[in-house]
C-alpha cells in the first residue's frame, strides 16, 4: 500500500491479487499433504472431503492467517498448518450449508455440491472428518513446539466453530425468516456465522507468535469489521451477481427469507455500511505499517469482488 500522505491509503491491488494467488497455491500444496489419500474401504469419504477441499475456493482464510502471523515472523510451516485447519473448518461448514436440510444448493465452487456429486451420507461425514481433522492438524507438534500454544490454538478453533461461534450463527440464520430480526439481530448473527471464523484467521498470528493480549485484541478487532464487510458482500452479490460469476446460486438469500443487511437497509445503504466497515478495519493496522499493507487493503478489495 503507498501512503501519499497523511491517513490516505492507496491500496495495490494489482500486488494483492498476486499475493492472494500466490498464498492459495502455497496452502492447496499444504493440504495436498495434509488430506487423506483415499485409501481402503472407507475411501468414499476422503475422496468426497477432497472433492469438497479443492474446489477452487478463493482461500481468503488462510491468506489472512499467513498474512496475520507474517506481521509477527511466524515461520511459514506453522502459519500454513492453521490455515490448512481453518480451510478445514470452512469446507466442512459449506458442505453441510448446501445440504438439503439447509441452504438445500445444488452448485458449490463451480460444481455440484458435494452431496449432489456423492450422497447425502457421504457428505454429512466427509463434513464431519474435515472438522476433526483440522483438530488433529492443531495438535501435532508441527503446528508448533510448544503444547500450551497448540492447545490455544485447538481451544480458540472450536470456540470460533462451535455453538457460540459459527453453528450459533447458522443456528439464527435457520430461525431468522421466523422472525422480524433488527439490526443488532443481523449483525449478531453475521459476526456468529461468518466473522467468527476469520476471528480465529487473523488471532491465531499472534498465538503463535506468543506475541501477547494487545495483539489479538487488535487482530480481533479488525477481523469483526472484516467479517462483516466480507458477509455484506456476500450478500450483496446473492443479489446481484450471477452463479457463473460466484460458483454458487445467487437470488437464494430473498427467497429462503434470510435475514441479511442487504435485506434490512436496501442495497445502496448495505454497501455504504461496507465501505465504512473496510475503512475502520484498514485503519486498526496502521500501526504495524507496511507489513500490514496487504491486510489493509484485502477488505477494500472485497468491496468490489465478483465471486
Ligand atoms: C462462503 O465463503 C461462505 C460464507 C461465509 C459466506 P467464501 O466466499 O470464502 O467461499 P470460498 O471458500 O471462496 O468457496
Ligand atoms: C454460510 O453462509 C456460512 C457458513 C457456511 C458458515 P451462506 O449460506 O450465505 O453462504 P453461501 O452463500 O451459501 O456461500
Ligand atoms: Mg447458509
Ligand atoms: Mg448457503
Ligand atoms: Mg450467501
Amino acid at each position: 500500500m503507498n501512503r501519499p500522505g497523511k491517513g490516505t491509503l492507496v491500496p495495490d491491488f494489482a500486488g494483492l491479487s498476486a499475493a492472494l494467488q500466490e498464498s492459495a497455491d502455497q496452502m492447496d500444496a499444504a493440504l495436498e499433504r495434509l488430506l487423506p489419500v483415499a485409501a481402503g474401504l472407507q475411501g468414499r469419504v476422503q475422496e468426497a472431503m477432497r472433492y469438497a477441499v479443492f474446489a477452487g475456493g478463493k482461500r481468503l482464510r488462510p491468506f489472512l492467517m499467513i498474512q496475520s502471523a507474517g506481521l509477527f515472523g511466524v515461520p511459514a510451516e506453522r502459519a500454513l498448518r492453521a490455515a490448512a485447519a481453518i480451510e478445514c473448518v470452512h469446507t466442512y461448514s459449506l458442505v453441510h450449508d448446501d445440504l438439503p436440510c439447509m441452504d438445500d444448493d445444488d452448485l458449490r465452487r463451480g460444481r455440484p455440491t458435494t452431496h449432489k456429486a456423492f450422497d447425502e451420507a457421504t457428505a454429512v461425514l466427509a463434513g464431519d472428518a474435515l472438522l476433526t481433522l483440522a483438530f488433529e492438524i492443531l495438535a501435532e507438534v508441527e503446528t508448533h513446539p510448544s503444547g500450551e500454544v497448540r492447545a490455544r490454538l485447538v481451544s480458540e478453533l472450536a470456540r470460533a466453530s462451535g455453538s457460540n461461534g459459527m453453528i450459533g450463527g447458522q443456528m439464527i440464520d435457520i430461525e431468522a425468516p421466523n422472525h422480524a430480526f433488527g439490526e443488532d439481530e443481523v449483525i449478531l448473527l453475521q459476526r456468529l456465522k461468518t466473522g467468527a471464523l476469520f476471528e480465529f484467521c487473523c488471532v491465531a498470528g499472534p498465538i503463535l507468535a506468543e506475541a501477547g493480549a494487545e495483539h489479538e485484541t487488535r487482530l480481533r478487532a479488525y477481523a469483526r469489521d472484516f467479517g462483516l464487510v466480507f458477509q455484506i458482500t456476500d450478500d450483496l452479490l446473492d443479489v446481484l451477481s450471477t452463479a457463473e460469476k460466484t460458483g454458487k446460486a445467487v437470488g437464494k438469500d430473498a427467497d429462503q427469507g434470510k435475514a441479511t443487511l442487504v435485506s434490512l437497509l436496501g442495497i445502496e445503504r448495505a454497501r455504504e455500511r461496507a465501505e465504512a466497515l473496510a475503512n475502520s478495519a484498514s485503519q486498526l493496522l496502521t500501526s504495524y505499517g507496511e507489513p500490514a499493507a496487504l491486510l489493509q487493503a484485502l477488505p477494500v478489495y472485497l468491496l468490489n469482488r465478483e465471486r
